[in-house]
């Protein structure tokens, strides 16, 4: 497949904080391209840049051979962009603005109430069209920003954190609708904290952590690039001492052992069902009792922890940026 946006060194600094640091990713024609990674990571300022709202401060991206330095307004004719914080006129009805938006779009009026009605099903809001943005919850203004991109079909979708605020089946309602965009013909670049959304999702993920990029290829690529095939993920109920942790890793089968927590362990190993009862045997014999154990095949999260030593969630945690709009 070929390249239809590419970055160069894509850097966006404000003041002396580098919120995307020197990014060179290559998103392929009519993939679902995710871009996951902690709040703070750089995910938001590198869709913003690459939508052409925000000049990079160093570095270009290149959209379908538009450069987003030099010629805005020719990439603005292909893109649409579903923001993380909703732009819409308080004033207006969920119908104003999607009517609206497919006026801009150059949709017949015929096309545009036929459109407008569908999508605003399809994100149950159908019931609520008439009712103002300011009396709506954020998940709804969340659907009223989704349900834009799905009436304009751009030809490359960036949405940023779609199904934030949003229940359990919503987001399953929009993750088939940003996959039927897809199949439609768009490239979606899908930023988002979610690890279940940008591995259900995404034909590729990059991982993005401090402005930069950690690793990128498809979900399964990722998790099977873990050393050991298997995730057990144990809390005990004290601190397991150094000893005990050197008994571990030496391990037969053990591939990797992570300290998240003195007492949070995520142990990457083969055989899971042989090796659960000896460590367990271990970590007793070392009186130090199991609060919990959790067995998993590795997931996006540990492909994180690989990476950086962290948890998503720990790395957000960290986080002491505030969030801004
Ligand atoms: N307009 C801005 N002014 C100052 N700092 C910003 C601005 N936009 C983003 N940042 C900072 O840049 C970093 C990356 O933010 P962002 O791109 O929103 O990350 P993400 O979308 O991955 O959560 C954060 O530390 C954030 O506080
Ligand atoms: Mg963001």
């Amino acid at each position: 497949m070929q390249s239809i946006i590419e970055t160069h060194n894509l850097t966006k600094r404000f003041e002396d904080l580098i919120a995307v640091d020197h990014l060179d990713l290559e998103i392929k024609d009519g993939e679902i391209f995710g871009l996951l990674g902690p709040n703070g990571a750089g995910k938001t300022t590198t869709v913003l840049m690459l939508s052409t709202v925000i000049k990079p401060s160093d570095g270009t991206a290149v959209i379908n051979g538009i450069d987003v330095r030099k010629n805005p307004d020719d990439v603005r004719k292909l893109i649409g962009i579903c923001f993380q914080e909703p732009k819409l006129l308080w004033v207006s009805t969920p119908w104003d603005v999607l009517n609206w938006h497919a006026k801009v779009c150059g949709l017949s009026t015929e096309e545009r109430r036929a459109r407008v009605k569908q999508v605003l099903e399809d994100v149950n809001m159908w019931e609520y069209r008439r009712k103002k943005v300011h009396g709506l919850s954020g998940g709804m203004r969340k659907r009223v920003e989704v349900a834009k991109i799905l009436i304009q079909r751009p030809r490359i979708a960036f949405i940023d954190e779609p199904t934030a605020q949003i229940d359990v089946i919503g987001k399953h309602k929009i993750w088939d609708m940003i996959r039927e965009l897809r199949e439609e013909g768009s490239t979606i670049i899908l930023a988002t904290n979610e690890l279940y959304e940008a591995d259900v999702l995404s034909d590729r993920v990059g991982i993005m952590h401090k402005g930069g990029l950690l690793v990128c290829n498809t979900p399964k690529s990722l998790k099977d690039s873990i050393p050991g095939g298997d995730t057990v993920a144990i809390r005990l109920e004290k601190e397991a001492p150094r000893a005990v942790l050197k008994k571990l890793e030496s391990m037969k089968d053990v591939a990797n052992v992570v300290v998240l927590k003195p007492n949070d362990l995520r142990v990457y190993l083969n055989k899971v069902e042989e090796m659960v009862p000896k460590m367990m045997e271990l970590l007793l014999k070392n009186r130090l009792p199991i609060e919990s154990i959790h067995m998993s095949e590795p997931s996006l999260d540990d492909v994180f922890v690989h990476y950086t030593g962290l948890t998503i969630e720990e790395a957000e945690s960290k986080t002491t940026s505030k969030p801004h709009k």
